[in-house]
C-alpha cells in the first residue's frame, strides 16, 4: 500500500487526497447488513463530493442533506426522472436535517413535499408559511457524553416540550412523522444511544397515545470509526441498537439512520509533502503542504487528532507537523513521533481523513487545497 501511495504522489503530485471508494462501498454494505431495519442515509456535509454522492446513489443509499445546494447534489441523479418517480424518491430518500432552514431554502423545496426536522415553535410557523407541504421529525436533545463532537447544546428540544412541539405543529396543519435525535459524533460511549431510544420511545408512545400517526424514529448519525483500537467495535454498537428498537418500538415504524463520518472517514488517505525543516526551541518542525485551514481543517472543526506516517525509516522524536500558511495557528500537531532524518522532499501520509475533512476546507492564504484522486 505505501508503495501504491508513493506512486500516485509522483504521478499527481502532493497534496493528494486519494479515495477509495469500494470502501464507500464496503462501509456502506456493512452499515446495511447489520443494522437490517434501518434506512441510511448518507450525511452529505460529511464529505459532500460529487462522486461520492454518485456512489451511494448506485448503492441504493438515501440522503440527509443540510442545505439547497447539497440538496442539489444528489436532484442531480434524479433530475430525469418523470414528476412522480422524482417526488416519491425525495419523500422516501432524502431528509433535511437542519433544524433551521432559512425561509428561501424552505420556499424552493415546498413544490417537492419534503421531509425536515425541526426543535422550536418559530421553526414550525416558517415551515406552515413557507413549506407547508412538508412532513416533519421533531429533533430532541439527548445525552452526548463523551462524544468528538457534541450536538446537543445548539439543538434538539427539551424532552418536556417535545409533545407539545408535536401537538403544535399539528394543530397548525402540518404533518408531524415522527423523532430524531443526534447522540454526537464520534460517539463511543454506546449508553448515549440507549438513553436517547428511551427518551424517544417515551415520547412516541406517548403522542400515539394521543392520536398523532407517528412512524418515524430517526436515530441520527455518530456511528465510530476505529481511528484507533480503542474504540468499540461498530458490529457491537449494532447488536445493542437492534435489541432496543425491538424492545421499545412496534414493527410498523420506519427507522432511518444519517451516517456521515462512518460512510466516508477510512475510505481517503492524504500524502503530503514536507516544504521546510526547522529546529524551534528544540523541537523538529516539518512544514507540509496542507493545513489546519485546509485539509487538516477537521482539527479546528471536527476535534480530530490526525495520525502521520513517514515512508523513510530512522530514529524518532517527538516533532510538530505545521501547515504550509503564514498563519501561526496553522499547527496540525505539536507532539507527533517521527524520524528526525526526514528531508524537504519527502512525503508523509495521513489515514482516516476522509470525513470532515475536504468539506471544510478554504482557499486561505491562496493555497488551494489537496488534489483528489478517485480510487473505483
Ligand atoms: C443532523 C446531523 N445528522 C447526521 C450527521 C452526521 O453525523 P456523523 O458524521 O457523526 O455520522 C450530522 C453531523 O454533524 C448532523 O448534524
Amino acid at each position: 500500500m505505501k508503495k501504491r501511495l508513493l506512486e500516485l504522489a509522483e504521478k499527481y503530485g502532493t497534496p493528494l487526497f486519494i479515495l477509495d471508494h469500494n470502501r464507500i462501498r464496503a462501509n456502506y454494505r456493512m452499515f446495511k447488513k447489520n443494522l437490517p431495519r434501518v434506512q441510511c442515509y448518507y450525511a452529505v456535509k460529511a464529505n459532500s463530493n460529487q462522486e461520492i454522492i454518485k456512489t451511494l446513489f448506485n448503492e441504493g443509499s438515501s440522503f440527509d442533506v443540510a442545505s439547497y445546494n447539497e440538496f442539489m447534489q444528489v436532484h442531480e441523479y434524479i433530475k430525469h426522472f418523470k414528476k412522480n418517480e422524482k417526488h416519491f424518491y425525495i419523500w422516501d430518500k432524502i431528509i433535511f436535517s437542519n433544524t433551521i432552514k432559512d425561509r428561501d431554502t424552505l420556499r424552493r423545496i415546498r413544490r417537492y413535499r419534503p421531509l425536515v426536522t425541526y426543535d422550536n415553535l418559530d421553526e414550525v410557523k416558517k415551515i406552515k408559511e413557507h413549506c407547508n407541504t412538508a412532513g416533519l421529525v421533531l429533533r430532541l436533545k439527548v445525552p452526548d457524553i463523551g462524544s468528538q463532537v457534541e450536538m446537543s447544546s445548539k439543538f434538539g428540544a427539551e424532552p418536556a416540550e417535545a409533545y407539545d412541539l408535536i401537538r403544535r405543529a399539528s394543530e397548525m396543519g402540518l404533518s408531524v412523522e415522527g423523532i430524531s435525535f443526534h447522540v454526537g459524533s464520534q460517539c463511543t460511549n454506546f449508553d448515549n444511544y440507549t438513553s436517547a431510544l428511551e427518551i424517544t420511545s417515551e415520547i412516541f408512545h406517548d403522542a400515539r397515545k394521543k392520536g398523532h400517526a407517528l412512524n418515524i424514529i430517526d436515530i441520527g448519525g455518530g456511528f465510530p470509526v476505529s481511528y484507533d483500537s480503542q474504540v468499540p467495535r461498530f458490529e457491537k454498537l449494532a447488536a445493542v441498537l437492534n435489541a432496543e428498537f425491538k424492545r421499545l418500538f412496534p414493527d410498523d415504524i420506519e427507522i432511518l439512520a444519517e451516517p456521515g463520518r462512518f460512510m466516508v472517514a477510512n475510505a481517503a488517505t492524504l500524502v503530503t509533502e514536507i516544504i521546510g525543516k526547522a529546529r524551534r526551541e528544540g523541537k523538529i518542525f516539518y512544514h507540509i503542504n496542507d493545513g489546519v485551514y485546509h485539509t487538516f481543517s477537521g482539527v479546528v472543526y471536527d476535534h480530530w487528532i490526525p495520525n502521520f506516517k513517514s515512508f523513510r525509516q530512522g530514529a524518532r522524536e517527538v516533532c510538530a507537523v505545521v501547515g504550509p500558511t503564514c498563519d501561526s495557528f496553522d499547527k496540525i500537531s505539536q507532539s507527533v513521533q517521527l524520524p528526525r532524518n526526514l528531508e524537504i522532499g519527502d512525503y508523509l501520509y495521513t489515514e482516516n481523513i476522509g470525513a470532515y475533512s475536504i468539506a471544510s476546507s478554504t482557499r486561505f492564504n491562496g493555497f488551494e487545497g489537496a488534489k483528489i484522486k478517485h480510487i473505483y
